[in-house]
């Protein structure tokens, strides 16, 4: 792997699991002093770390939670002790319905239980805790890194937005839908503020991807192989996305390599968009 960011500092959010975590090791490879940043899962953190480091990367774990602007400015504040000012920031972290311990379930107990997963189902306190993460924590991890970007008039931002944003959203995920709608609008009216300042913000629309979240969503259908095959058919290439599909895309948009795109919404969904439509 040619280390296309050698030595960047790059702040991975919900970097302990799914496309955070593909993001986050391939951005070590790829030469970045890498940060975790989590928010529950300490020892999925902890893994990831580990496996870098034994790979003569760098990386370290850092747990806050990006709808709290505090924790947010204090993680900036540790990441900045620790490796520098922050070149890249990747915001990641997104939740898609809030469902208790829903997570720590085994997945057979998931589909026996009683949650449904729906948004139908949330109350408003929920509802906004999706909201507060997903676009909240956009905003807060932008706020917070961008000042000492400005100062050194050079930045990457990469935005995790989704198909839903463009209207895929499917039945039951409208609240979800709306927040990364709000994460395409943001990174297209960031870039306008920001482009001068010579920082570059993208976003990455990803389709189905093998990850948690794809989990959780199979407790509203019952049945995780089904939403596999519905996406595989669906799709033009014929198969669910990994989470490295979406590194790959991510570190692009992170890389010397994009210096002339900002504001871009990138899909990355095997064609799945265009096939139904
Ligand atoms: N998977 C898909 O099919 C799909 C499709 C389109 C878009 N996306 C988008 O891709 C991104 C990653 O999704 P994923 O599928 O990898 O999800 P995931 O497997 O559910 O992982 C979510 C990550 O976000 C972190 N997180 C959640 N709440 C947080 C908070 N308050 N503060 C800090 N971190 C928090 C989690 O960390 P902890 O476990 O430590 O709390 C975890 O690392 C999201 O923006 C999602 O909307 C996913």
């Amino acid at each position: 792997m040619d280390k296309i960011i050698k030595d960047k500092v790059a702040l991975i959010t919900g970097g302990s699991r799914g496309i955070g975590r593909a993001i986050a090791l391939l951005f070590a490879a790829a030469g970045a002093k890498t940060v975790v940043n989590y928010n529950k899962s300490d020892s999925c953190a902890e893994e990831i770390v580990q496996k870098i480091t034994n790979n003569g990367g760098q990386a370290i774990a850092v747990k806050a939670d990006v709808s709290n602007q505090a924790a947010v400015n204090s993680m900036v504040s540790e990441v900045t002790d620790q490796y520098g000012e922050i070149d890249i920031l990747v915001n990641n972290a997104a939740l898609a319905v809030v469902k208790g311990d829903a997570l720590s379930l085994p997945i057979e107990e998931l589909f026996s239980s009683t949650l449904t997963g729906d948004e139908m189902d949330l109350p408003a306190e929920k509802l906004a805790a999706i909201w507060s993460v997903n676009v909240g924590g956009v905003i807060n991890c932008t706020q917070s890194a961008i000042p000492s970007m400005i100062q050194r008039g050079a930045g990457k931002i990469v935005n995790i937005s989704s198909i839903a944003g463009l209207g895929e959203s499917t039945l039951k995920k409208t609240f979800y839908g709306l927040s990364k709608k709000v994460v395409i609008q943001y990174t297209k009216r960031m870039a306008i503020e920001l482009g001068t300042n010579g920082i570059n913000i993208n976003a990455i629309c990803p389709g189905a991807i093998k990850t948690d979240m794809l989990t959780n969503f199979a407790v509203s259908t019952k049945n995780y192989q089904s939403i596999l095959d519905e996406y595989s058919n669906n799709s033009l290439l014929g198969r669910v996305g990994d989470p490295e599909d979406i590194a790959s895309v991510a570190l692009f948009l992170a890389s010397s390599l994009s210096n002339y795109m900002t504001g871009e919404i990138l899909t990355v969904d095997g064609g799945y968009s265009l096939k139904n439509h």
